[in-house]
């Protein structure tokens, strides 16, 4: 029930007890008469008290939720199996309008073996959100690395795939995973972190050695020959940064002058604290609004235990890294602030590039969840709008100050 409406019936009830109460309040006070006191006095009250408890809630229902006050779609990344998880539920529904399965949408999930496909769980994650009235952003068709990708897809017999039976087991790949959610999925992340870190414009894999770019351009054609009513995102990592956004506009330009139906960018926004590239960010939006792409920002986070030295001088930095766990008896108020701060400068910028937005979405619904407490080593880490307990956060309140100024 909504806040307000609970408060109204709260009130009523209130008001008739303890007219009730006044009414037929006894003169003499014996024993039974001591009982009916207490219990009518209790009637007064306990819905008092039941309205106290509900407002003490998370702020989870009412108005003043994100997807409510947000110009664009809110999602979020969630757990595969939250049709087990009913305490998720209420802060769900109430802030999002869009869910990504976190892992079990993913090649390897549903399709381990050739032609050995595990949908049971996807199925479940689909039905459960429909049924809650949330969209499904599926993820991810093409997982472009070797180490994310199932094995069995780039050998053939001792020899590595060739182009065309790659492209045939993708093909059969989309064609049955696509298929089977046609008219479900709303939006899907067709293929996954294919530009290059370094210097080659395409990472290194299986797939761009067999096929070079043409992997990608022939994936969101299979997308979009099995479902044309979804929405196709090439999604991708730093994109934003000087040297993989130069790749990333010269993949949009290849694509569009194929006529390749690819819709959308993400961009993940994996931040850490203190590095949130405002600038690079700025840039490609509005680089993206001049060119007419839509962008999704995919995978939002503020890591508060900044990650990059753990990849610095070839991981030298490592075995000490991962004792590192500063905030593991919770986050100090200052790094929470900091953290506000730079959430909301980054839904200023989002505000401003609304028309070019097409979703927000934060990887993993609170803290607790957050893939960033095991990636790329063990920490309790403190990155999202929600606390462990599902409270809102300093930075809950600093996106909302934003959302609706
Ligand atoms: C990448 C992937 C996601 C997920 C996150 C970490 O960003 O796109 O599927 O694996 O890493 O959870």
């Amino acid at each position: 029930m909504d806040a307000p409406i609970m408060k109204g019936v709260c009130f009523v009830f209130a008001w008739s007890a303890a007219v009730l109460f006044r009414a037929e309040a006894p003169t003499r006070v014996g024993v039974h008469d001591s009982l009916t006191i207490f219990m009518r006095f209790g009637l007064t009250f306990l819905p008092l008290v039941l309205m106290h408890l509900h407002l003490a809630q998370p702020m989870s229902h009412g108005a003043d939720t994100l997807k409510e006050a947000s110009p664009f779609p809110m999602g979020v990344g969630i757990r595969d199996r939250v049709f087990e998880l009913p305490g998720d539920w209420p802060l769900l529904t109430a802030h999002y309008e869009y869910v990504t399965p976190e892992n079990d949408m993913k090649p390897v999930a549903v399709q381990p073996q050739p032609g050995q496909w595990r949908f049971e769980t996807a199925d479940r994650f689909v039905d459960f959100a429909l049924s809650k009235k949330l969209k499904v952003v599926g993820h991810c068709l093409v997982w472009a690395k070797d180490d994310r990708t199932p094995p069995w897809f780039a050998t053939d017999g001792d020899k590595p795939a060739s182009r065309e039976v790659l492209l045939a087991r993708m093909k059969t790949h989309i064609d049955t995973v696509v298929g089977r959610y046609r008219g479900k999925i709303a939006m899907w992340d067709v293929v996954n972190e294919a530009l290059d870190d370094g210097s080659a414009y395409l990472r290194d894999s299986s797939w761009s050695r067999a096929c070079g770019e043409e992997f990608i351009a022939k994936a969101f054609v299979y997308a979009h020959a099995a479902d044309p009513d979804a929405l196709l995102i090439y999604n991708d990592y730093n994109n934003e940064l000087d040297g993989k956004f130069e790749k990333m506009v010269r993949l949009i330009e290849s694509l569009h002058a194929q006529q390749v139906p690819m819709h959308a960018i993400g961009l993940q926004g994996h931040y850490e604290l203190d590095m949130v590239p405002f600038e690079a960010l700025e840039r490609t939006l509005a680089a993206m609004q001049r060119m007419g792409m839509k962008v999704v920002v995919s995978e939002l986070d503020i890591d508060v235990i900044p990650r990059g030295r753990w990849w610095a001088n070839n991981g030298a930095e490592r075995a000490t890294l991962s004792k590192y766990d500063p905030y593991k008896d919770g986050c100090p108020p200052e790094i929470l602030q900091r953290q506000a701060e730079q959430y909301a400068r980054l839904f200023q910028l989002f505000r401003k590039y609304s028309d070019t937005i097409l979703r927000i979405s934060f990887w993993n619904l609170h803290d607790g969840q957050s893939w960033l407490n095991d990636f790329p080593w063990k920490r309790a880490n403190h990155p999202l709008l929600f606390d462990r307990e599902k409270k809102p956060k300093p930075a809950y309140h600093a996106v909302m100050r934003e959302l609706k100024p």
